[in-house]
């Protein structure tokens, strides 16, 4: 039995989110909660002729603590989007209170789950979810991904389209963070190996970094990229059941993580990012979550000189994350 949770399910993520994983074969129960409308969204998706039985909840009733009993798998695309001329730390006024909720629900119901935050500003809303499984005594930092996928899904499709090539078949890491100057993509290890001039590197950066700006003018101030996301979110849940249903080895994605997630390697990129306690990096996953992090290495001088440019943002953006739940005690 493998149960999955969307939270903040009928928002735009939300419901293209969910749909993805009633396509998924692999859960057996998915759990949509709202504060609007997800029963009408669970009803719609539980027509469709694939094995997981769908449940839709709402705030009374104690509808979150049932959503997440049991479950192994918690997506959270709840909150706020940007409109334009809005950064992603615009939203923590927003976000970062309902994060804290969710995530204070979640210590308590479902403290073995493994957690994957999509709501923004996710350089700041992984620290704040950590930091309140700390005070529950129950944070694993194996079990708490923010979903960089987005970043990674951009960096393909935009390089193949400058390599001309299928962009199923090109994969760039992509590390940091997940806003601006902080998503540091690594051209230089796109596999399969390529070369790219100095000009197309920085074009192709620059439009990575600012592909979610890109979706935000285009939507004209109704709200953010949804279903690109929505394939973002569900490519990597189905990622994690591989590594912790299917048992499968060797799966490797970038995620944006605590990197005492692995204490050796942790420590040495917390040494290369000035001390950074977050970052996205290339992992291994398996049964228990995080099982491995890749150093950051082997970098171009291009890319030495992005990741010095988004230490300063990024320390500021996981500092405001833990202060929010520091000063709320
Ligand atoms: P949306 O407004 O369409 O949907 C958000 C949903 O969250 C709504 O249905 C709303 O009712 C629900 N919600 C609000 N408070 C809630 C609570 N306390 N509990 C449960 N649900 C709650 O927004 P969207 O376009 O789906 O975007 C959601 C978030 O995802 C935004 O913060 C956005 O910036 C972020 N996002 C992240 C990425 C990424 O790459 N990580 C990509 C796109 C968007
Ligand atoms: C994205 O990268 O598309 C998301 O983070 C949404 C946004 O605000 O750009």
């Amino acid at each position: 039995m493998v149960k999955a949770v969307v939270l903040g399910a009928a928002g735009g993520i939300g419901q293209p989110l969910s749909l993805l994983l009633k396509l998924n074969h692999d859960i057996t129960e998915l759990a949509l909660y709202d504060i609007v409308n997800s029963q009408g969204v669970a009803a719609d998706l539980a027509h469709i002729d694939t094995p997981a039985k769908v449940t839709g909840y709402l705030p009374p009733n104690n509808g979150l603590q049932s959503a997440l009993t049991g479950a192994h798998l918690i997506l959270i695309p709840a909150g706020v989007p940007r409109k334009p001329g809005m950064t992603r730390d615009d939203l923590f006024k927003i976000n970062a209170g309902i994060v804290k909720d969710l995530a204070a629900s979640i210590a308590q119901n479902a403290p073995k789950a493994f957690v994957l935050i999509i709501s923004n500003p996710v350089n700041s809303t992984v620290p704040i979810f950590a930091e309140v499984l700390k005070k529950y005594k129950v944070f694993d930092p194996k079990r708490l991904m923010g979903v960089t996928t987005l970043d990674l899904v951009r960096a393909s499709t935009f390089a193949s389209e400058v390599l001309g090539a299928d962009p199923r078949e090109v994969r760039v890491p992509v590390i940091g963070g997940h806003s601006g100057v902080t998503i540091i993509p690594l051209l230089s290890q796109a596999k399969p190996s390529c070369t790219f001039t100095q000009d197309q590197i920085e074009t192709l950066t620059n439009r990575i970094q600012f592909g979610g700006d890109e979706v935000v003018k285009a939507k004209d101030g109704s709200g953010s990229a949804t279903l690109s996301m929505a394939h973002a979110g569900a490519r990597f849940a189905s990622r994690i059941l591989d590594a912790t249903i299917k048992k499968a080895p060797g799966i490797t994605e970038c995620c944006y993580i605590n990197l005492d997630a692995d204490e050796k390697c942790g420590i040495q990129i917390k040494n290369t990012t000035e001390n950074l306690e977050y970052f996205s990096v290339s992992v291994e996953l398996g049964p228990e979550g995080i099982s491995k992090i890749y150093p950051i290495e082997n970098l171009s001088r291009y890319e030495e000189k992005l990741l010095k440019d988004a230490i300063p943002e990024l320390r500021g953006n996981i500092t405001k994350g833990i202060t929010f739940i520091s000063e709320d005690s």
